[in-house]
């Protein structure tokens, strides 16, 4: 059995917490809070018997075998370090730290100590998002990822940045660390901003740059409710995870159509029958439904979608890994290092 503590009693740390109880290998023992009402709350309602007003008294604990650290950004890399040294195995939420090089310190904390430590980038377990990085080559050779993340959010976390908050630390994470899964490290990025509110940026607009041969055009928001799709553009076809992207269901492909660059067909588009009334509308619909012409594929995911990469770490953890093979630590520290760059320049 896996003993789990848990380390912030906000909202995803019940969505996590609901998803590490279904798990029949899993046990939750103790919720450290800040306060005692939010942590007596949490226990209760995930029925848990111990519970304090401290973070360090659920690390402190002998029976307690990984911590869950769903705190906001700024705070994950001092509790992630306490958890190491009190010999806890970590999974902390994304993004696990502020900075690269900080990362990258505490995998070798975690290594020295023969400890499991993985970000707890959910999507990335997801079977429609297996399945899209599968599915991934039949669009050819990859030229253009597009990508966005957008919703109104009212956290004060998100508006400040000595929390960590910002759009692209909290959105831009999702659509950065896929691009990594399908195109690897960019040569090139930069990201435009705008600030509504607080001191972080609200919406961006990143660009990624691969070579010669592929952009990846991202854009992340608080101020709007974006298409939250994700497309990979190849020169075969274009493979799209459709909205909302990060918790998706369905994968839709479109091999492109040939492309008629004769002029033996073009006919004078002022002749009396071509100026028919909504001419104009029922080409549009004949390219959707034709030219357009998706093919869709379901795969869907149970419950609430968070226990498959619980299920990764206590894969892992039974097997003696300290360190996920689809998510390696290295992974998040490659996205950090693009995330922080973009924040700061
Ligand atoms: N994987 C996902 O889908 C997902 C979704 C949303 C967020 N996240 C990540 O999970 C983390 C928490 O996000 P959330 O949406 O659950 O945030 P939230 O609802 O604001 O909860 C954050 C929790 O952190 C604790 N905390 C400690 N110091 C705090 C401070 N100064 N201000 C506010 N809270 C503080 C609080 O718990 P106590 O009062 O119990 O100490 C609070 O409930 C973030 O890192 C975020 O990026 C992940």
């Amino acid at each position: 059995m896996i003993k789990w503590g848990i380390i912030g009693t906000g909202k995803i740390a019940y969505d996590v917490g609901f998803a590490i109880q279904a798990q029949a290998s899993c046990q939750m023992v103790a919720v450290g809070s800040r306060k005692i009402e939010n942590a007596e709350k949490y226990a209760r309602r995930l029925k848990l018997t111990a519970y304090y007003d401290d973070y360090d008294r659920v690390l402190g604990r002998d029976d307690v075998d990984i911590v869950y650290i769903a705190t906001p950004n700024a705070l994950h890399a001092d509790l992630i370090e306490k958890a190491l040294r009190q010999g806890k195995h970590v999974l902390c939420e994304k993004p696990m730290t502020l900075r690269a090089h900080r990362l990258r310190q505490l995998k070798e904390l975690a290594t020295q100590r023969r400890l499991f430590l993985m970000e707890a980038m959910w999507t990335l377990f997801l079977p429609s998002v297996r399945r899209f990085l599968s599915d991934v080559k039949q669009v050819g050779n990859i030229r253009l990822i597009r990508g966005s993340m957008g919703f109104p959010l009212a956290k004060e976390r998100c508006f400040r940045k000595d929390l960590g908050g910002g759009c692209i630390f909290d959105l831009g994470v999702y659509l950065v660390s896929l691009t990594y899964a399908v195109l690897g490290t960019p040569d090139q990025f930069y990201a435009q901003k705008i600030s509504r509110r607080g001191d972080v940026e609200t919406s961006a607009t990143i660009s990624l740059q691969y070579g010669r041969t592929a952009l990846a055009d991202l854009l992340c928001s608080y101020d709007a409710h974006l298409e939250n799709t994700f497309s990979v553009y190849g020169d075969k076809g274009a493979l799209t995870l459709e909205a909302p992207f990060f918790r998706s269901a369905m994968l839709s492909f479109r091999k492109y159509g040939p492309v008629n660059e004769s002029t033996d067909a073009v006919r004078n588009p002022f002749d009396a029958f071509s100026v028919l009334k909504n001419a104009a509308s029922w080409k549009q619909r004949l390219y959707h439904r034709f030219h357009l012409g998706k093919r869709h594929k379901i795969v869907p995911f149970e419950a609430n979608g968070y226990q498959y990469q619980i299920r990764e770490v206590v894969k892992c953890l039974e097997t003696n890994q300290i360190e996920s093979a689809i998510l390696p630590v290295e992974h998040s520290a490659r996205v950090i290092g693009i995330l922080d760059k973009l924040i700061t320049v």
